[in-house]
């Protein structure tokens, strides 16, 4: 199965001119190199990003937004809900990421709510997770603890999740330590693939998930995505761990030149046993 990428713009860039710029060049390395890749753009961008991908041939791009709301619709100033994503072409939403959950204060709770709405709007979610530095500064052990009550907290009463209805994708979560984010310090490469079989075996023990996800039936198992400080000088490192299954690009997303680079490490590296 090819490695997935989600490009997370975050609120870049500030106009439409240069989103057209940057997802045109972006399509054409996903198109050059035939990647999976989710391009997250802020919500002003989406629906003429989305028609424009409508014209090109190449069917590989999908789209996702950055957050999303738990209700349908009515008085919630300022939100955008998972109907309106999907009716729009979304059909992606990245949800808990790190910088929602400490500038924005978004909890647990709110984000459990979060997910069961996108899942009955069917958005695939992608549910962000990961641990502070003095966290870590415990061991990994202690971050498996911390990254294990987020899951528990985040998927609580959630029976559907897995697979998500009219989606043959399995759930997506993107271990993303706090401590790499926008930093340009990575984790240690077989400590996030560590943690990555760690996030496997927990979610595939959850009592929802259904008898015929075997760990040998690859494509029905979580996928596993690692997210903070990649680039094309350390892509190769993370996306070669077999329980990596992809990665969440911030900044280095920006740049198509730099992107282009991490998908073809994503898919020729990968092919030819990189
Ligand atoms: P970064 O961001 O690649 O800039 O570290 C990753 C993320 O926030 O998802």
């Amino acid at each position: 199965m090819k490695k997935l990428l989600i490009a997370n713009w975050k609120m870049n860039p500030v106009t439409l001119d240069e989103a057209r710029d940057l997802f045109d060049a972006t399509e054409k390395f996903a198109e050059k190199y035939g990647a999976r890749v989710v391009v997250a753009p802020p919500f002003t961008h989406l629906e003429e990003l989305i028609n424009r991908a409508l014209k090109k041939e190449y069917e590989g791009i999908h789209f996702g937004a950055q957050d999303a709301f738990w209700e349908d619709a009515g008085a919630f100033t300022g939100e955008i809900s998972p109907k309106m994503l999907r009716n729009l072409g979304v059909s992606y939403a990245i949800i808990g990421h790190s910088e929602r959950r400490m500038i924005l204060h978004e909890t647990d709770e709110m984000i459990n709510k979060k997910i069961i709405a996108c899942e009955a709007a069917g958005l695939k979610v992608i549910l962000c997770v990961g641990e502070p530095r003095e966290v870590r500064d415990k061991g990994l052990n202690a971050a498996k603890d911390y990254v294990k009550s987020q899951l528990e907290a985040d998927l609580k009463n959630i029976q559907t999740l897995y697979p998500i209805p009219q989606t043959p994708d399995p759930i997506i979560v993107a271990y993303e330590p706090i401590w790499a984010i926008g930093t340009g310090v990575p984790d240690k490469p077989q400590d996030s693939a560590n943690m990555a079989r760690f996030i496997k075996e927990l979610l595939m023990a959850k009592p929802h998930t259904p008898k015929r996800a075997s760990p040998s039936d690859f494509s029905l198992n979580p996928l596993i995505l690692y997210g903070g400080s990649v680039t094309a000088s350390n892509a190769e490192l993370f996306l070669s761990e077999k329980d990596i299954d992809g990665a969440l690009v911030g900044g280095a997303s920006l740049s198509a030149e730099e992107f282009g680079k991490i998908i073809k490490i994503a898919t020729e590296g990968i092919a030819n046993g990189v």
